[in-house]
């Protein structure tokens, strides 16, 4: 056996066992993740950021447009954030391999001479598509981009004639709803150190209010009182149909008072990570999402943003929301303490039903995506809910 051969056999000996470690961390490709804040890439700075596992080096071409690519270069593997971007091109530092940004397609290899046969061309640096919204940069995690550079060395992307062995559509990222051309806004953001689907279904868990949430400006304790909420499938999630909020939290009493008008809210979850509230009274309006991130499989990230035309400064908004945050964070750092000896857990009715349906949404999108037949929903209309918070 050649010494060649017997690298390729470790190559895909090494490829098959990522493969199968990926297989069990639980997250979902083929969707839009928020993976750095717009104004991190800025002239020719390259920001890193990890993404369900990935490693990714993000910048913005002299056109201004956003690029991510896997921080590996396909040579040698060096990250290619310690390279250096030249217009639309980035060199890695190692041996100078200049690589297009937005397609990771190779445009020169320096060492070559005018003999070498070798098609530089048809070497790719791992990319993913990009795109930015709401301060933003979304990049779209194709299972397809993961196996291409996995496949070590990108010699399957080599092989590959756009590199990224992407589906031929994806869809739109995801963007904040807003309903009037002025409004405020905010970006706030925490890691927790849990896997994505402890920090989602901690996201939608309405039982932890009343306990983790206790603060003069949102509810006391002794608040707590009996709900009953309709909720309605919509395509990869459900929604908690709109409604009256709750007359215990006082943002949306004062949101009342301000128009003379009832406040409608509807609360949406969808797959694989969002969660959407919209408040509307009046011409007021209040439009928020959060999003679970998975970073690694012991590490996520939210990421919240909102937008508003109350006449609330973001100034007074922000520590509150930060408050809010913090707490959900302190409380998934708890958890996490007691979550490392693997105990049992259980999801009872009707509080964690939400979670129940994340994990059967997830567990159908997947299988559908083994079977080709299409996704089975796991509600099968609307339901009424009811705990007390
Ligand atoms: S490792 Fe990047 S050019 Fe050699
Ligand atoms: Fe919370």
């Amino acid at each position: 056996m050649s010494e060649a051969v017997r690298t390729m056999m470790r190559m895909d000996a090494e490829a098959a066992r990522e493969t199968a470690a990926e297989a069990d961390a639980g997250f979902l490709w083929d969707f839009w993740y928020p993976a750095v804040r717009s104004a991190e890439i800025r002239g020719r700075k390259l920001a890193k950021a990890m993404l369900l596992e990935v490693p990714l080096v993000l910048g913005r071409t002299t056109e201004g447009k956003a690029f991510a690519m896997r921080d590996a270069c396909p040579h040698r593997g060096i990250p290619l954030s310690y390279g250096r971007l030249d217009g639309n091109v980035v060199e890695c530092c190692y041996h100078g391999w200049r690589f297009e940004a937005c397609s990771g397609q190779c445009v020169e290899i320096p060492s070559l001479t005018s003999q070498d046969k070798l098609k530089v061309e048809r070497i790719f640096a791992g990319h993913f598509p990009c795109e930015e919204r709401d301060g933003y940069v979304w990049v779209y995690m194709a299972s397809g981009g993961r196996k291409a550079i996995n496949a070590s060395g990108g010699r399957e992307a080599a092989d590959n004639s756009s590199g990224t062995l992407l589906p031929d559509t994806i869809p739109a990222a995801p963007a904040l709803s807003v309903f009037s051309d002025k409004y405020k806004m905010i970006h706030l953001d925490c890691e927790l150190p849990s896997h994505v689907d402890q920090g989602i279904i901690g996201l939608m868990d309405p039982a932890h209010g009343p306990f983790v949430h206790q603060s003069w400006f949102w509810r006391k304790r002794a608040s707590i009182h009996e709900k009953a909420k309709q909720f309605e499938p919509i395509p990869n999630g459900f929604r908690m149909s709109p409604h009256q909020p709750s007359s215990n939290s006082a943002p949306y009493r004062l949101l009342a008072k301000m128009t003379g008008e009832t406040v409608t809210t509807t609360i949406d979850f969808v797959l694989p990570n969002l969660r959407t509230e919209i408040d509307r009274s009046g011409k007021l309006w209040f439009s928020s999402r959060a999003t679970v991130t998975p970073v690694r499989r012991d590490l996520c990230r939210i990421d919240f943003v909102a937008a508003w035309n109350l006449p609330v400064p973001v100034a007074i908004f922000r520590p509150f929301a930060k408050t809010f945050l913090r707490q959900d964070q302190l409380t998934m750092i708890q958890q996490a303490e007691g979550l490392k000896t693997n105990p049992r857990l259980m999801l009872i009715d009707d509080a964690d039903k939400q979670a129940k349906w994340y994990f059967a949404l997830k567990a159908n999108l997947l299988e559908s995506r083994r079977t080709g037949a299409a996704m089975v929903h796991p509600m099968s209309g609307p339901v009424m809910l009811g705990w007390r918070s």
